[in-house]
């Protein structure tokens, strides 16, 4: 995983991990269920904090969560169930990492269209520990037969099997080991509301500040020994869409960029000329982002559109759009969402550098 021992040894002086920690990170890996590729790729698992002390950024969501993980602690207790919500990349998983690493219990990472059958979810939950944390990401997506095992499981410990079939068939309740249920979703409007009854905290992430951001890049910048000039990384910082795996992700584009076709060393021609090559501009905004906002302003006039219209003008899935592009361009102020549809901001257009005709009337 790291490219020398002194890596290696940076990465353990910063993490400078409690002793109960090393169990979790171990046990993660060995019985992770099907974790989604994307978010626990092994270029980000060597990125990712391991503890609060740094894990940067969510200033107020990280003040609550140490407060309920200590009473959790005082009473000798699991930590009641907690939802994370929020655009990708925020550090959901992260933070579940973080929770386990610092309750000193084992985590378990699945994800909602993983759990195909009420059974498959049922094997995790009898092989959970006491205390155990299961980690299910894009909970919003799992099946509804599913989903109803859940709700005993949340309440009451206990699932329901159904043993045999037709009219001899017999309902057994299974007791399983008390265990904290640490859910993420990019929707939170997908969630059926039994399901989100039954969290004892639900917490959303925001988009962190530049100068979190900063932060991040220079804490990874040192873990995989990347030099990085402090001007060279305030505007990459500023084209990261406020992320931290966007931000971790560029970075070592930027790595490349800089080993290849300059000196080894980031400043700020590297950056500028890498975000240009990768088609990011100084916004963070990729082709996929324009992509959207140019087809709301040239072929709907700036909007009103629906979101299937847009879906179907940009050859992009409703959900991508909704869940993965939209959050930051409404953070940007570049889209507002209106009853009737998607509009391009006048913002948007002088981003584009599009004139705005004088007579148009945005439906804002
Ligand atoms: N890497 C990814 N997310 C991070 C965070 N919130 N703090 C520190 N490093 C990170």
């Amino acid at each position: 995983m790291f490219k020398s021992s002194r890596a290696h040894q940076n990465f353990k002086m910063i993490e400078r991990q409690k002793s109960s920690r090393k169990k979790v990170v171990s046990k993660q890996r060995e019985i992770s269920a099907k974790p989604t590729s994307d978010e626990f790729s092994q270029f980000d698992a060597s990125l990712r904090p391991q503890n609060f002390e740094n894990y940067i950024g969510q200033i107020g969501l990280k003040k609550n969560l140490k407060v309920f993980l200590a009473a959790a602690k005082k009473r000798e207790e699991p930590l009641e169930h907690v939802l994370f919500y929020g655009p990708p990349g925020l550090g959901k998983t992260t933070l579940a990492t973080v929770l386990a690493n610092e309750m000193g219990v084992s985590l378990r990472i699945t994800s909602g269209p993983a759990l195909e059958k009420a059974g498959d979810l049922a094997a995790i939950l009898t092989n959970l520990q006491p205390g155990d944390i299961l980690f299910i990401d894009e909970i919003h997506r799992l099946k509804t037969v599913v989903e109803e095992v859940l709700y005993s499981a949340m309440e009451d410990f206990a699932i329901d099997l159904v043993l045999g079939k037709g009219p001899s068939a017999k309902m057994m309740r299974l007791k399983i080991p008390r265990f904290t249920l640490v859910g993420a979703t990019t929707k939170f409007s997908g969630l059926s509301s039994p399901l989100r009854d039954r969290f004892g905290s639900v917490f959303r992430l925001n988009f962190y500040e530049n100068s979190e951001i900063e932060k991040i890049l220079d804490r990874s910048a040192q873990i995989l020994e990347i030099k990085i000039q402090p001007e060279a990384c305030q505007i990459l910082a500023r084209s990261t869409r406020a992320t931290p795996r966007i931000a971790n992700r560029l970075l070592r584009r930027m790595r490349d960029f800089a080993q290849i076709n300059h000196d080894g060393e980031i400043h700020r021609e590297v950056v500028e000329q890498g975000l240009r090559d990768l088609g990011v501009d100084s916004l963070g905004l990729d082709d996929h982002d324009r992509r959207i906002l140019e087809t709301l302003i040239r072929k709907f006039a700036g909007g009103p559109a629906g979101l299937s219209t847009l879906a179907a003008a940009t050859s992009e899935e409703m959900s991508t759009i909704e869940e993965v592009i939209e959050p930051f361009l409404l953070q940007l102020g570049f889209i507002s969402r209106t009853p009737r549809g998607r509009i391009a901001t006048p913002a948007a257009w002088r981003h584009l550098r599009i004139d705005l005709p004088k007579n148009l009337k945005l439906g804002i």
